[in-house]
């Protein structure tokens, strides 16, 4: 059985809780997209632990865990993460390969970065300044320098003169900063292929024989569907496909491996950075969900907007994914609101939309129509089995399933990992 687990929203669903949680009945666990921008916590026994780039499954023993082709990889970023897990008790070695294909993030990708935003005064993307939207940029425009080519001095060494002929022309021209050293770049870019060499490796034909086998696969998706390059608010977006088919192409395996598709969602939307978030909560009503929720960057602290369910975003990222079960976050943190909403259409120019608008300018203008539930005052963080909710809960979460026509698999009622309860069959059929 092969799952992905991806973000149904605009990411900080709590994905890197589910996976942890799924991880248990997975061999194999496989993050295809992002990079440094993501920041998965998981919390064990009240201990919590963030992570960047390597997959949630890592908190296990015994699984293999890979860095897949689709990802953007800062190789400084990534040994911090291992030296830290590692601090912390984790065991990485063998249980950790990094495809060769895996492009690499240079210090002028993350000065781009924040360059380019500090430059638009309008059309601010609100980016992590990590360097994934250059990164990328250079993927997908062939001049990109891959896991593989630090570990050949000479290859290594051509492309980086090829990418520094350019890049430095911009950022003295354009942006009037310093330009970069080509051989300081290359001796400590050398030196981290050295580090991490043990882990590079061609992870496709492992890969493959793990579905051969038929081993359970876990594929980790980061951010969220609305930050998809291609289905999210564009350009308010990531620079890669988060949505179910970024499984495919960010790891080398075909369509027809993927068994089921878990959408994680919060039982209400969060979003971070810039963009349109018709059911944002600007008011006191924000203010109360950040404070309950603790909606903060894991790793970047930054405060995140928050607003009402939107059940619009959650029928137009079933359909764009292939939803096959949802797993409903942070329900927890709804306890003691009077009257909670859900958004189940939006009002465009006077016409009531049931479907996400492909035109952001549309979107703009979108006036969320809310259904209006009754609250629950229990607390639900000792809860295990939904038969235990209370009643509101459960009429709150069967209009969530049959808005977004997806039944609920997961239901999460707390940080830890023991705070998770399955609604579903997982890794049976
Ligand atoms: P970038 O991925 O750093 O280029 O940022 C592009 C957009 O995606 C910004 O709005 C970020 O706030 C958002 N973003 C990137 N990574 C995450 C994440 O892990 N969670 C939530 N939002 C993210």
């Amino acid at each position: 059985m092969n799952i992905v687990v991806l973000g149904a929203q605009w990411g900080d669903e709590g994905k890197g809780k589910i996976i942890d949680f799924l991880a248990e009945g997975a061999g194999v666990v496989v993050r295809y997209q992002g990079g440094n921008n993501a920041g998965h916590t998981v919390v064990i026994d009240g201990k919590k632990f963030a992570l960047r780039m390597v997959p949630s499954g890592i908190l296990h023993k015994g699984k293999k865990c890979i860095i897949g082709n689709g990802l953007v990889i800062d190789p400084k970023s990534l040994l911090e993460e291992l030296a830290y897990l590692r601090k912390n008790g984790i065991k990485v070695g063998k249980n950790l390969l990094v495809s060769e294909n895996t492009h690499v993030i240079f210090p002028y990708h993350n000065l781009l970065d924040t360059l380019s935003e500090s430059k638009s005064k309008k059309g601010k993307i609100g980016t992590t300044s990590r360097g994934i939207g250059p990164a990328y940029m250079d993927k997908i425009g062939r001049t990109g320098i891959r896991m593989a080519d630090l570990l050949n001095k000479r290859v290594l060494k051509e492309k980086l003169e090829k990418n520094l002929e350019f890049k430095n022309y911009i950022l003295t021209r354009y942006y009037k900063v310093k330009p970069f050293n080509k051989s300081k770049l290359l001796r400590e870019y050398t030196a981290y292929g050295q580090k991490l060499k043990h882990f590079i490796s061609n992870t496709f034909p492992f890969i493959h024989e793990q579905v051969s086998l038929k081993k359970n696969i876990l594929f980790e998706g980061a951010q969220g569907t609305m930050l998809d390059v291609d289905f999210g608010t564009y350009p308010y977006v990531t620079s890669s496909n988060a949505t179910s088919g970024g499984a495919c192409t960010g790891t080398g395996v075909g369509p027809s491996a993927i068994n089921r598709v878990i959408g994680v969602t919060k039982a209400y939307t969060t979003r971070v950075g810039e963009g349109p978030f018709p059911s944002e909560l600007t008011g006191p009503g924000g203010d109360l969900l950040r404070k309950k929720g603790n909606e903060y960057g894991v790793n970047t602290g930054r405060p995140r907007r928050c607003g009402w369910f939107d059940a619009v975003v959650g029928r137009y990222s079933a359909m764009v994914n292939g939803l096959t079960g949802l797993a409903v976050t942070k329900l927890d943190i709804l306890s003691g609101i009077k009257e909670l909403k859900i958004c189940v259409a939006y009002r465009i120019d006077g016409k009531v939309v049931k479907d996400f608008p492909a035109d952001m300018d549309r979107l703009a203008r979108a006036v969320p129509v809310y259904k209006v539930m009754k609250g629950w005052t229990e607390d639900l963080t000792q809860i295990r089995h939904y038969s235990k909710l209370p009643q509101n809960t459960k009429i709150y979460l069967r209009e969530i399933e049959k808005l977004t026509g997806v039944k609920i698999s997961i239901l999460s009622t707390g940080p830890d990992r023991s705070q998770t309860f399955i609604l579903g069959k997982i890794w049976t059929r």
